[in-house]
């Protein structure tokens, strides 16, 4: 039996920061990995937590924001309106990366943000924005699968994720690793946790 020897980010901090900016850019790309549809969360008008899968869309490390692209007329819109507080949640069970970030969302609508989100979004995706029923409510069947067309760019929103905390989780047999990483003011505050 070999031993794997840990990896290089396993006792230290800025490195396991460097990985997780690296695992949500790779979900932006690759609709393999495990980040590229995390969990997204928000609290409704009476305080209950709700929770979504969402397709991450992009991430910038710098301005500290992770995209996605949302439907206009849907509950956690008016949540956010309501309260703007955010987790994002994602799970790599085969790198045994667990990352949740802590934040808030800037909805966009009708501005330049959201109008190039808009084209460069693909036919496919734009498509589901141009349904005639509100997304959740009661309809009498299923229905079809909707064309793409211009109209959808109304009902089309980008919920930016303004990143102020990053917790990272990393499972070893040989010890696990818990680090929080949290922003204030700017300022980068790096600890380890006690997993
Ligand atoms: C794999 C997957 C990807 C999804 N991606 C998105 C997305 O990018 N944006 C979105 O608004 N909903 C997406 N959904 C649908 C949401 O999970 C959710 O059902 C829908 O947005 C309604 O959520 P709400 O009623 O809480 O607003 C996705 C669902 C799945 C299963």
């Amino acid at each position: 039996m070999t031993t794997q020897s840990p990896p290089a980010f396993y006792n230290d901090l800025a490195a396991s920061l460097d990985t997780a900016w690296q695992l949500w850019g790779r979900g932006t790309v690759d609709r393999h990995s495990a980040f590229h549809a995390p969990v997204v969360t928000s609290v409704d008008e009476s305080g209950n937590p709700q929770a979504r899968t969402m397709i991450l869309r992009a991430v910038d490390r710098e301005a500290r924001t992770i995209r996605f692209h949302t439907d206009q007329r849907t509950a956690k819109m008016q949540h956010w309106k309501l309260n703007p507080r955010v987790c994002v949640l994602g799970y790599d069970a085969s790198k045994k990366i667990q990352l949740r970030v802590g934040g808030h969302v800037d909805l966009h609508t009708s501005d330049a943000i959201a109008d190039n989100a808009w084209n460069n979004s693909r036919p496919e995706s734009r498509a589901a924005y141009s349904v005639k029923n509100v997304p959740g409510h009661v309809v009498d069947a299923p229905g079809d699968a909707p064309q793409s067309s211009e109209e959808g760019r109304e009902n089309f929103a980008v919920a930016m994720v303004e990143v102020d905390s990053l917790e990272w989780i990393y499972l070893n047999a040989g010890g696990n690793r818990r680090a929080l990483f949290a922003w204030q003011d700017g300022v980068l505050k790096s600890n380890w946790l006690q997993p």
